[in-house]
């Protein structure tokens, strides 16, 4: 063997072990034996959860039972029914979730959304936008709940885990995972690629269209995968809707740090029944997702400041839309944003009309979530054999 066939012998296998993910594996059985419902971790690749900021004081009943901020201050529109203490801890809590005082933020603080000069005026967009993102955090905990519906038999009638602006913002004024709809291919020699072909962090690098968000977490498309060849206008499902749902599935994979079968049984991927029930979960997600993006944050329209002129610079992406929302906002590579700690219970005001009496949601997927509804329309009949 000469120099350079012992050189290839050695770094061979050592190459080709490197595409491996060496070390312990974690098995989970979560299904009948046999049907493959098998969830393989890697212990080292999970997502690290990070410090969660403590409240900024105890809320006693006596501070919860005082004077209203509706009538104590000017210009208070959403939290009026709060105790002004309450309106306090939670000015302070927004402050360290979202621009916290110490950090290099421009105008970090209670300045981030005030003019110190003059705290109930609205000069400051960020204020604006807020003002939103509360209605939106109470909807969300309020209207929602089937999403935060828990999977592990916990205690009956256990509080939901909710979500605080904490959950997507994490100190950030705008939270680290989001999207907007994508800039389109450049006109070259290989031709449109019509948003395929291009390794996409979006889509876990899988080369399926990147941009499935546009159609399926702001759009209300059908996310379905059909085999025909040639579809027709009654079945919807094209190729492109194939590759834009197996997309959309390679991100919400990521987004939990899971695998398909967290949520499918690999028989057969479409069939209700036999899913887990954490597919309804992400059933109801995704129509979950749409509300946030459609009727919060794209609503503000105007008041998000494009091409670097806002206070703080550019609030959109390339097409002019805001920054929305995925899966992965919340999760952050995690099943359970924050690793399931409760937060939500330390921010009763955020809650929303969340202890008026709710319908109980069930925790097993019956049946189907309610595909009836026209944007839900039933999966396209399985072609001829
Ligand atoms: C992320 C944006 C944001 C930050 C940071 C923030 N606030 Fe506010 N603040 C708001 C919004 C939104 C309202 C109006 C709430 C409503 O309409 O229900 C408000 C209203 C107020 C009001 C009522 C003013 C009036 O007379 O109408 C006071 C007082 C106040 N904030 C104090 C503070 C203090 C003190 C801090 C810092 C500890 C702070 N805020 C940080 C968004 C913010
Ligand atoms: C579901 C995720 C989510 C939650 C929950 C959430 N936000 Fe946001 N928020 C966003 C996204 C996404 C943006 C960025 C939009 C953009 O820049 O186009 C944003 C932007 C903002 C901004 C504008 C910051 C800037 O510099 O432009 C403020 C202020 C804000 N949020 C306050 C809050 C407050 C206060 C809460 C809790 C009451 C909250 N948000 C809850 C997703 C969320
Ligand atoms: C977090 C749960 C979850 C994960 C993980 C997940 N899916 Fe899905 N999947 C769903 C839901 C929910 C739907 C139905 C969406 C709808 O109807 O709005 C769906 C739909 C589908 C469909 C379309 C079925 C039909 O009716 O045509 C296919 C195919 C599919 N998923 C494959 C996958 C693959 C492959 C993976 C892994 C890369 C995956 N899914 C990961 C929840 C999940
Ligand atoms: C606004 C924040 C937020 C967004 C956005 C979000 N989720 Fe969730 N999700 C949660 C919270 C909170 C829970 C409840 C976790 C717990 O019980 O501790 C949850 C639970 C789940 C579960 C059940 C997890 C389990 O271990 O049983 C699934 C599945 C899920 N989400 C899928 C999705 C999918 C898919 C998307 C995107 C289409 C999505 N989520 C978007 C906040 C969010």
């Amino acid at each position: 063997m000469n120099r350079l066939n012992k050189l290839v012998a050695i770094a061979l296998p050592a190459l080709l072990l490197a595409g491996c993910e060496l070390g312990r594996k974690e098995q989970e059985q979560v299904g009948p034996r046999g049907t493959a419902l098998v969830l393989i971790a890697d212990p080292d690749s999970k997502a690290k959860v990070g410090e969660i900021p403590a409240p900024p004081y105890e809320l006693t009943a006596e501070m919860v039972a005082g004077e209203k901020a509706g009538t104590a201050y000017e210009n208070v529109q959403v939290l009026g029914d709060t105790s002004v203490d309450e309106f306090n801890y939670l000015m302070q809590a927004m402050t360290t979730w979202i621009a916290p005082d110490g950090s290099n933020i421009k105008d970090a603080g209670c300045t981030y959304c005030h003019n110190p000069e003059n705290m109930a005026s609205d000069e400051k967009y960020t204020k604006v936008v807020a003002r939103k993102m509360l209605l939106m955090t109470r909807n969300i905990n309020a209207n929602w709940r089937p999403h935060f519906a828990n999977n592990y038999g916990e205690t009956a009638g256990q509080e939901n885990a909710g979500v605080t602006c904490w959950t997507c913002h994490r100190g950030n004024p705008v939270p680290v995972n989001n999207w907007s709809t994508a800039v389109p291919d450049p006109g070259n020699i290989t031709g449109n690629k019509r948003g395929g072909n291009t390794p996409a962090a979006s889509v876990a690098y899988a080369s399926l269209n990147y941009d499935p968000f546009t159609d399926y977490l702001a759009g209300k498309d059908n996310i379905r995968v059909g085999g025909k060849a040639f579809p027709t206008a009654a079945s919807s499902a094209a190729i492109q809707t194939t590759e834009k749902t197996y997309g959309l599935m390679m991100h919400m994979s990521q987004g939990l740090g899971v695998n398909c079968t967290f949520c499918h049984n690999s028989n057969n991927f479409a069939k209700w029944d036999d899913s887990r029930s954490q597919r309804v979960n992400a059933w109801y997600g995704i129509r979950m997702v749409r509300d946030i993006n459609n009727n919060y944050i794209s609503a503000l329209g105007d008041v998000w400041p494009a091409n670097g002129k806002g206070l703080y610079g550019n609030r959109r992406g390339p097409h002019g839309d805001p920054y929305k929302v995925n899966c992965a906002t919340c999760h952050q590579g995690v099943n359970k944003p924050l690793g399931g700690v409760k937060m939500l219970k330390d921010y009763p005001t955020l809650k929303g009309n969340y202890a008026a009496p709710a319908p109980v949601v069930a925790t097993a997927p019956a049946a189907a979530p309610a595909p009836a509804s026209a944007e839900t329309a039933a999966a396209p009949a399985k072609p001829a054999a």
